[in-house]
C-alpha cells in the first residue's frame, strides 16, 4: 500500500465528519475535505456560505486554512480528500487549485471520493498546470 493509499484511508472519516458539518443553505452541495501532513497530523474543513454568496468559503481551502493556523508548514502537506455525498467524485475548483499548490508538498496527491466506486486523484501538475508562483514576487 503506497503512502497516499494509507493517508486515504485515514483521512476518509474525517472528510466525511466536515461534509456532515458543511454549512452549505443556499446551495445543499456538501463538501468535506481533510488533509495530512508530513507528521501525520490531520486538520478538516468544510465549505460554508453566506448569504452575500462570494464570501463562500471551500472545503478544501477551510482544510488547508486549519493547517497552516496549527502550524503545518507549506510544503508538508502531503494528501487531501476531498468528500461529496453522493455517486459523483467531484473536481476541486480553480481558486482551490492555486491554494493547494502553494501549500501542499510537491511530490503530494489531491484525491476525490463519493459514496460510490468513483475517486479521481492528481498530482500538482495535473491539477494545475503552469501556476501562478512565489517566486514570481521574489524577482
Ligand atoms: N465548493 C467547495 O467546497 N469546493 C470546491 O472545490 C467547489 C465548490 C463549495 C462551494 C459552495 O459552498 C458549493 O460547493 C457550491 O459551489
Amino acid at each position: 500500500m503506497s503512502r497516499h493509499e494509507a493517508a486515504i484511508i485515514r483521512l476518509e472519516p474525517h472528510a466525511k465528519t466536515a461534509a456532515g458539518r458543511s454549512y452549505s443553505p443556499y446551495s445543499q452541495f456538501r463538501v468535506g475535505a481533510a488533509v495530512i501532513s508530513e507528521a501525520g497530523r490531520v486538520y478538516r474543513g468544510c465549505n460554508v456560505e453566506n448569504a452575500s454568496f462570494g464570501l463562500t468559503q471551500c472545503a478544501e481551502r477551510s482544510a488547508l486554512t486549519a493547517a497552516v493556523c496549527d502550524g503545518a508548514a507549506p510544503g508538508s502537506l502531503t494528501t487531501l480528500l476531498i468528500y461529496t455525498p453522493g455517486q459523483t467524485a467531484h473536481s476541486p475548483c480553480g481558486a482551490c487549485r492555486q491554494v493547494m499548490h502553494e501549500l501542499m508538498a510537491a511530490d503530494s496527491l489531491v484525491v476525490s471520493c463519493c459514496d460510490g466506486d468513483e475517486t479521481r486523484s492528481w498530482t500538482p501538475s495535473e491539477y494545475l498546470p503552469d501556476p501562478f508562483v512565489p517566486d514570481a514576487l521574489l524577482r
